[in-house]
């Protein structure tokens, strides 16, 4: 997702949280949006030095993911893993590698880092993640996901 200049779309970007408060792989800030009519979580979060936003919504089953509040990676902070059924998303984009949803993506929200803030849009229209390669021929795939250990009951 290209940084968007506040001035270059009509709606206003709001300002979510400080740029500090996330840190590298670090837990996610979590907001709620409107999307469809409806009231639905969000969460925003940085990957290689990025801040990513989606809905707070699997894409096999519309329920929330995260592990504990905010906690939405893997043990190694490599894959976004949803907690009910552990599939993996690619933090960078969306993209499920693997799970009953594999080959489906997280719905992006548009969002931005300026003079120390990350700000997001909230009535513009939610982002598409755009990709040009092949998952498998990028990047490593899990093949297994297992659940941090304080997650499980
Ligand atoms: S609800 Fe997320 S993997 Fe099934």
């Amino acid at each position: 997702m290209q940084p968007v200049p506040p001035s270059a779309i009509d709606t206003p970007p709001q300002r979510l949280c400080a740029s500090a408060d996330l840190i590298e792989r670090g837990r996610a800030h979590g907001f709620d949006l409107t999307w469809n009519g409806q009231t639905v979580p969000a969460f925003a979060l940085r990957f290689e030095g990025r801040v990513v936003a989606y809905l707070n919504r699997c894409a096999h089953v519309p329920v929330e993911m995260d592990w504990q509040p905010g906690q939405f990676l893997d043990q190694d902070g490599r894959w976004i893993v949803c907690a009910i059924h552990g599939a993996a998303y690619e933090p960078a984009d969306g993209h499920c590698v693997a799970g009953p949803c594999a080959g489906r993506r997280l719905q992006a929200v548009r969002v931005m880092e300026h003079d120390g803030s990350v700000f997001w849009w909230p009535q513009a229209p939610l982002a598409r993640p755009t990709r040009s390669e092949s998952p498998s021929a990028t990047r490593p795939v899990p093949t297994c996901v297992a659940p941090p250990p304080e997650a499980l009951p």
